[in-house]
């Protein structure tokens, strides 16, 4: 019997990802804590997170919705990745001043820039409030009413429950519906630029380098929160003051070795770890190849134009990047989930599961679930393609459709909530849109358009009859001759005068008049259809994670990231990629000199950086063998999100920043796998080498708190 439990738990751990999860900060005692002490954590779970004493976590900031940063001083100063920082790193870029090529740095508080918009937001606490939100919902009939009861339900608990003026509540969703938490948050939104290093250090290797190690990115900035004079969040203010954290991160100058703990802190956006086999499957070869293909299309465009055209090389630099950034995720996303057999991997747990069912006597609650998810797969299958047709060609990567999408959505809202509705919206569009057409080349579109309108066309089920059997050059020429969409200029005449005149003539455009028949189709013959299906499969996803907690009760799950604060810990470790191939876990500033090529757009190197290199002259900063450490990987479970998140060592300080993980566990969203799936942070001593050595703004260095940690110990 006990042997049988010990294969049993053998057979069933990969599919488990033990040593890999994104877990609750609030719950690590139970969970998490001893493990985390055998892998070599000195501290206590109460000092990574603690609601009565300063902690951890008052340091980790939710930077901007999107990435997580940290703070590093007592002044309130933040790290956070370069590709974190990009937009706003852009939007102070001139011709005179372009921060993107040659860095920046503030020489005092009174040269930061302010950025309006942007927010910073901390956990205050976390309440678990899963049965008030779940409170009179079994009486619903149907999944939709059910959803509605919960809604209900969450906007009166965020409404009712204790917390400061200054303070916001918000509630999420766990364990695919199971359990719900509440987080008490504080939003700072006078957030500055203090310093940036050149792209050419924080985005080096660019494309070619993304999602691939060995790596060599300096990919961080310092950003700063201001806050009142009580030190509470405020609106900008140039009288606001630097923000006095509970908690802020010493930085360690003893940096790692193979083996060392780490602890990663921070905002992972989205896992999909429970999918039951079949959505693995249509995800390995239906989804994923579709996106691919049309991005790879786009791509190719758009590079053709960059690489001729200077101009055109700059306004679609950073669009560029985005799209790229997802489509080589999903190649290797795909390759991963077929070279480690992640379908036939799920489907071994799937016969598991099934037996235990039986064995258990749950036949009632769990014994339908696996043939429902398979026929709601099979159901979804045409509806999710189609929807992911639309999504890529109309509103991701065709601007002229994106745009015109935008305009589609000003006249539903002109036809439900009348002309004052729509007048308040549309000066704001226009004004938008200037900045749209900045970075828009109608020629480059146009190409881009005729190859993704024909994928569309031929490839999609459900397509929209328009696009059915055309000649899709000729549609193209007539879209781009004869459409008001393709400068600013005519589309702010098309928006001259009443509301009446305006959709006359917007009715009349080329352009328009097939962004509404792209949009019609897909609202009417698609997204209904596919609401219908997902939410039932978001049904089966809920009840299928519950059992899994009972059947297995001693598997420990972590709930799939949903942007709120997680630990995730591991071990700095190198991998084995390939049939003979080992990847070490740390690479260096030699490294960066290997792969300079003189003004190269990816990698060329400032000659600053250069010249230190040549000299060794490290400072402070050199690893014990006198090399200049740069990037390194580790076994943390890590998502899109965690970028900028802090690596932290078992005593609570900073050793280094996480940008990227590895292009051979591109699958960890779906099927996290410890032997080959790391995540890639920078070392902190590049970090302040650059601040330091390169950038000569060590006054910045003077805020913060620099330890020795090993070097305590070893005395
Ligand atoms: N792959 C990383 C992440 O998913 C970094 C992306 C930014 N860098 C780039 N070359 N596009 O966001
Ligand atoms: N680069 C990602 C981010 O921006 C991190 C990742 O996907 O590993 O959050």
């Amino acid at each position: 019997m006990k042997f049988l439990r010990v294969l049993l738990i053998l057979f069933v751990l990969p599919t488990f990802a033990q040593q890999g999860g994104m877990w609750i900060p609030s719950m690590l005692k139970g969970m998490n804590e001893s493990e985390m002490k055998t892998l070599g954590m000195k501290l206590s779970a109460e000092e990574v997170y603690s609601v009565n004493q300063s902690s951890l976590k008052d340091a980790i900031v939710h930077f901007d919705g999107g990435c997580t940063s940290e703070i590093i001083s007592p002044k309130g100063l933040m790290l956070t990745n370069h590709h974190c920082g990009y937009d706003a790193i852009q939007s102070h870029s001139t011709v005179e001043h372009d921060y993107l090529q040659d860095g920046f740095w503030a020489k005092n508080n009174a040269e930061e820039l302010p950025n309006p918009g942007m927010v910073a937001t901390l956990i205050v606490s976390i309440h678990d409030v899963t049965n008030a939100v779940l409170e009179d919902v079994l009486s619903s009939k149907s999944e939709a009413e059910k959803q509605k009861k919960i809604q209900e339900n969450i906007a009166k608990i965020q409404a009712s429950f204790p917390k400061e003026k200054w303070q916001e509540n918000r509630i999420k969703v766990f364990y695919e519906g199971n359990q719900y938490l509440l987080f008490v948050t504080e939003t700072f939104k006078d957030i500055r630029l203090v310093g940036t290093p050149p792209s050419s250090i924080g985005k080096f290797g660019s494309d070619t380098d993304n999602w691939v190690w060995p790596r060599h990115t300096g990919d961080f900035s310092l950003f700063r929160i201001y806050a009142n004079k009580d030190n509470k969040p405020a609106e900008y203010a140039a009288d606001n003051i630097p923000y006095t954290p509970k908690h802020f991160l010493p930085i360690s100058l003893d940096g790692i070795s193979e083996n060392d703990f780490t602890l990663v802190f921070g905002f992972p956006g989205r896992t999909q770890e429970y999918l039951p086999s079949h959505a693995v499957e249509q995800i390995v070869t239906t989804l994923n190849p579709a996106k691919i293909e049309i991005r790879d299309a786009a791509l190719k465009v758009q590079d053709g134009f960059m690489r001729k055209d200077k101009a055109i090389k700059i306004q679609y630099a950073s669009k560029y990047a985005s799209v790229a950034n997802y489509w080589k995720k999903w190649i290797g996303e795909s390759k991963g989930l077929k070279k480690s057999n992640a379908v036939a991997l799920k489907q071994n747990f799937e016969k598991q599961f099934s037996e235990k069912v039986i064995a258990q006597g749950k036949q009632n609650e769990y014994g339908s679930l696996l043939t429902d998810f398979d026929k709601n797969y099979k159901a979804i299958n045409d509806y999710a393609l189609a929807r992911d047709y639309f999504v890529e060609v109309v509103l991701r990567n065709t601007e002229l459709l994106s745009l015109g999408f935008k305009i589609y959505q000003l006249e539903q809202v002109y036809k439900t909530k009348g002309e004052q509705a729509f007048t308040d919206r549309k000066n704001n569009f226009i004004k938008e849109s200037e900045g749209f057409y900045k970075d828009f080349s109608a020629k480059v579109d146009e190409k881009v358009f005729e190859q993704l309108i024909a994928l569309y066309g031929t490839k999609s089920p459900l397509a929209p009859e328009v696009l059915k059997n055309k000649d899709y050059k000729a549609l193209t020429t007539e879209v781009y001759s004869k459409s008001k969409l393709t400068s600013y200029n005519t589309l702010k005449k098309l928006f001259e005068g009443d509301s009446k005149t305006i959709f006359k003539k917007l009715n009349k455009d080329k352009g328009y008049l097939l962004v509404k028949e792209l949009a019609d189709n897909f609202y009417k013959n698609i997204s209904p259809k596919y609401d219908e299906i997902n939410l039932q499969i978001a049904a089966l996803q809920r009840n299928y994670m519950k059992a899994q907690l009972e059947l297995f009760p001693n598997a420990r799950f972590f709930p799939d990231a949903n942007s709120t604060l997680r630990v995730t810990y591991g071990k700095v470790k190198g991998y084995n990629p390939s049939d003979a191939v080992y990847y070490e876990p740390v690479t260096h500033l030699d490294g960066i000199v290997e792969k300079y090529v003189p003004g190269d757009y990816e990698f060329d190197v400032p000659a600053k950086l250069l010249e230190l290199e040549k000299n060794k002259d490290y400072g402070i900063y050199a690893d014990a063998s006198g090399k200049m450490p740069v990037c390194f990987i580790g076994t943390n479970h890590t998502t899109g999100g965690n970028s900028g998140s802090p690596a932290i060592d078992a005593n609570g300080n900073l050793i280094g920043l996480n940008f990227d993980r590895v292009w051979e566990g591109t699958m960890s969203d779906i099927n996290y796998d410890p032997e080959i799936c790391r995540n890639i942070m920078v070392d902190a001593r590049y970090v302040l080498f650059i601040i330091d050595k390169f950038a000569g703004a060590s006054h910045l260095l003077d805020e913060m708190k620099l330890v020795h940690p090993k070097k305590q110990t070893a005395k």
